[in-house]
């Protein structure tokens, strides 16, 4: 179920391991806080082609964080979730979870797909983790796209749907302040299969967490096709899984991927620290 190169391409400063059949890569070789043009270079090219890059040991300050996020683009601060704003990083958005605190991110999405213009990347350290459990998923919606139909890619390719943010932040679970009402709420319309603007394949781009409906289908229809969708792209066969290890990294393309959380181990502590790099209006 790849639809990556079958012959790999040569990295002369980093290795790259592939951990699955659709996407996903472990890196080594490469130092985060300290990343040379060339080094750099190689890193984007794999993260291209693997969709989702893992890295170990990166004990990157908030500062190299961010410095890090900003080599791919301008980085997106976040409407509603809490951040290191009080200590001068608004950039860093704080997934936090315990016994109190349940995991924030445990079904399918894409980030922040609400907007116009959603974040191209995220970039996720592991700061607390627990000793087991707590991994997270992800899956290529490109590998997805690819395995439909032809007739199945043709009618989806004609398709619009409304993104908001009623589902999953909702006015209740965050105050008015932090909440925009009416016209003022966010939410986009983006097309249901996306063409990657770099490397120019399609994708899917709908997520239950933030896609309100199908635009221009009955109700039913939209749910149907919607709910036929999201048991598609969740398929193993297009997943991976990574277990966190504190300083973990991992650096992903929302524009060809979805991830959820797993929450098991629930009541441990888990502390994880993102960043997320501005995109493209996706077409
Ligand atoms: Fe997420």
């Amino acid at each position: 179920m790849t639809d990556r190169p079958t012959e790999p391409r040569e990295y002369r400063r980093i290795q790259v391991r592939p951990v699955a059949g659709a996407l996903g890569a472990e890196v080594s070789g490469a130092d985060l806080a300290d990343l040379d043009d060339a080094t750099f270079a190689e890193l984007h090219a794999a993260w291209l082609e693997h969709q989702v890059l893992f890295f170990r040991d990166q004990d990157l300050s908030p500062e190299q964080h961010k410095a890090f996020g900003r080599r791919l683009g301008p980085l997106q601060t976040h409407p509603f979730l809490a951040s290191r704003g009080a200590e001068g990083h608004p950039e860093i958005v704080v997934l936090e979870s315990d016994e109190t605190r349940p995991y924030l991110a445990a079904g399918w999405h894409t980030d922040v797909t609400f907007v116009e213009r959603p974040p191209m990347a995220s970039v996720l350290r592991a700061v607390e983790v627990p000793a087991w459990g707590g991994d997270t998923m992800w899956a290529s919606t490109r590998a997805a796209y690819q395995a439909l139909s032809d007739t199945m890619q043709r009618l989806l390719s004609g398709l619009a749907a409304l993104h908001d943010t009623s589902k999953t932040f909702s006015r209740r679970a965050y105050p008015a302040e932090r909440h925009p009402e009416g016209d003022e709420a966010p939410r986009a319309v983006h097309p249901v299969v996306r063409t990657h603007p770099e490397t120019g394949r399609p994708a899917l781009f709908v997520n239950p967490a933030f896609t309100r409906r199908i635009q221009g289908l009955r109700r039913s229809e939209s749910d149907a096709l919607l709910e036929f969708l999201y048991q598609h792209m969740a398929q193993p066969e297009f997943s991976c899984r990574f277990h966190w290890e504190k300083n973990s990294v991992a650096i992903w393309d929302n524009r060809c991927t979805w991830h959820r959380a797993v929450a098991d181990n629930a009541a441990a502590h888990r502390r994880m620290e993102r960043v997320t790099v501005e995109g493209d209006r996706p077409a």
